[in-house]
């Protein structure tokens, strides 16, 4: 187990990604709020920042119980904070060194560097630069720019590198993680998605025993994971609701049920499309057509899961990036849109919370599902918004609106799974913009709606790339959009970005 602590840096949890990708589990704490009991911690890693250790400000951390104690991988601030506080110099540099970098210089027989070539490229991001090392420090490696681009201190296996190995742009940069960490450190790699899976069962069969357990499922990914993990541990006494709000895709709700079904889930659909519809007529603010949504779904299910006697736990799909106490230098961020994730806990309800996800990156959450035999086109399904439908809808929902989206979004999708473009966009879907325009159909002219495409390529959903869809493709399914669906006469592609622009229109 490897301790990752972090100051702030948007890369900290990319480093806990390339570790995981090593087999190797980590966790991330805050630099001033982590376990004082480190006893199952094999190594600690110390992130990047966007301080300057020279400022006053400067994020101070108590290493007492870690240097010397633990093998110690100092990156970017840390192997700043190391040269500075122990010894060294840390001062503003004539350039800020931003971007690619190659090693010029890599001491001989370092096992930090093995398999590493002379003139590998890493990537650089800092301001200031490390301009005497710290007390016993041993250069160990520089680029043209940087003499010391990293160090290690004799007599402790500390090492500290300038530069981010994090990022795919240090091409090198996973080999020196798993040089430090399996070589330097020997944590072992047992961190597999059939190990999770076996520790999980028998974690989830001490926590929850003979009691019962209400999942909420939504036709995800993680919903769908947790469920299965969690009908392999406890069967029958897993309770999974399924709720349609009437804002799902076209026949989504029966397909996915039957699937349900089919895995064994003990799930029951409950259809309550009309009573969201009536929620919703009339409202026209994406901000409260989230919260009636939410609403209502806690409303409803709390109905369900109140027919379940004796029921004392909820099961959530909750993912480790959602758990993450990250560092927040700037302050909680402005809230742009509220994203919360259907299924949230009604107080009301006093349900003790598992969750068995919630160490998980999404891609492992993914790999977990497929050892656990999930069929693939579920877990390779697109992200899609718990308000679903609504927030594609401009304006104000009619069950006329949905309904003409829903055949839309259904030629749209169907379309990519078709010409092989589905697993290449990371999510896709179809908005109904509040507006006519006039088209000509045969000799009559026409007054229809407007409907958006868009699809993007992201990792995570924080930034977005809008993808370049073959115009042979688009053309294809705007003809075919225009031809079936009647109330549409008009169809564009969105070709923003995120940012400045979000993904969801509202
Ligand atoms: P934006 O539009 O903020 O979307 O760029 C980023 C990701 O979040 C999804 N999204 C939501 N998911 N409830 C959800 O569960 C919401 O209210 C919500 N709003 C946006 C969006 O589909 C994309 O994947």
């Amino acid at each position: 187990n490897v301790l990752i602590l972090d100051f702030g840096s948007q890369y900290t949890q990319l480093i806990a990604r390339r570790v995981r990708e090593l087999n190797i589990f980590c966790e991330i704490f805050p630099y001033n709020n982590f376990p004082t009991d480190l006893s199952s911690y094999k190594a600690v890693i110390l992130g990047g920042s966007p301080y300057s250790v020279r400022s006053e400000d400067a994020l101070q951390i108590d290493l007492s119980e870690i240097r010397g104690k633990l093998p110690l991988l100092a990156v970017c601030y840390g192997a700043q904070y190391l040269a500075h506080f122990s010894g060294g110099e840390v001062a503003a540099s004539n350039i800020r060194e931003y971007g690619r970098a190659n090693l010029s210089y890599i001491k001989e027989d370092e096992v930090f560097f093995e398999n590493v070539n002379l003139n590998s490229q890493v990537w650089m991001s800092h301001s200031d630069t490390i301009k005497h090392l710290p007390t016993n420090g041993v250069k160990l490696a520089s680029t043209n720019d940087v003499e010391n681009a990293a160090y290690k201190i004799e007599g402790e296996t500390t090492y500290a590198i300038q530069f981010h190995p994090e990022v795919y742009h240090s091409t090198d940069g996973k080999q020196m993680l798993e040089n430090f960490l399996v070589k330097i450190a020997e944590v072992p790699q047992n961190f597999t998605p059939n190990a999770f899976v076996d520790d999980c069962v028998k974690d989830l069969q001490e926590k929850v025993g003979n009691d019962k357990v209400v999942l909420g499922l939504s036709g995800g990914v993680d919903s769908t994971v947790a469920a299965v993990l969690l009908n392999k541990a406890i069967g029958k006494n897993l309770y999974c609701i399924f709720v349609n709000n009437g804002l799902l895709r076209k026949n989504e709700f029966e397909n996915v049920l039957h699937q349900y079904k089919d895995m064994g889930l003990n799930v029951k659909g409950v259809d309550a499309s009309a009573r969201f519809l009536e929620a919703l007529a009339g409202v026209d603010d994406p901000e409260t057509k989230r919260k009636i949504i939410g609403n209502a779904f806690i409303e409803v299910f709390d109905d369900e899961a109140h027919k379940i006697e004796d029921v004392t736990w909820l099961a959530q799909g909750t993912i480790y990036p959602d758990v993450i106490e990250s560092v927040s230098v700037k302050g909680p961020s402005a809230t742009i849109k509220s994203h919360h994730n259907v299924g949230g806990l009604p107080d009301f309800m006093k349900l003790k919370i598992v969750e068995p996800l919630r160490m998980l990156f999404k891609d492992e959450v993914r790999r977990v599902g497929a050892t656990l035999g999930i069929d693939p086109e579920l877990l390779g399904r697109h992200p899609f918004p718990g308000p679903g439908l609504s927030i594609r809808i401009l304006g104000d929902i009619t069950p006329e609106k949905v309904r003409i989206l829903q055949e839309v979004d259904a030629v749209f999708i169907n379309g990519l799974k078709e010409h092989g473009l589905y697993d290449k966009v990371w999510q896709a879907g179809a908005i109904l913009l509040p507006v006519n325009s006039v088209g000509v159909m045969g000799d009559e002219r026409t007054y229809e709606k407007v409907v958006a495409l868009r699809a993007v390529e992201s990792t995570d959903g924080m930034t977005a790339d809008w993808v370049h869809l073959p115009y042979e493709f688009l053309m294809k399914i705007s003809n075919e959009i225009i031809n079936k669906v009647k109330g549409v006469n008009r169809v564009v592609y969105d070709i923003s970005s995120k940012p400045p622009a979000t993904i969801e229109w509202e």
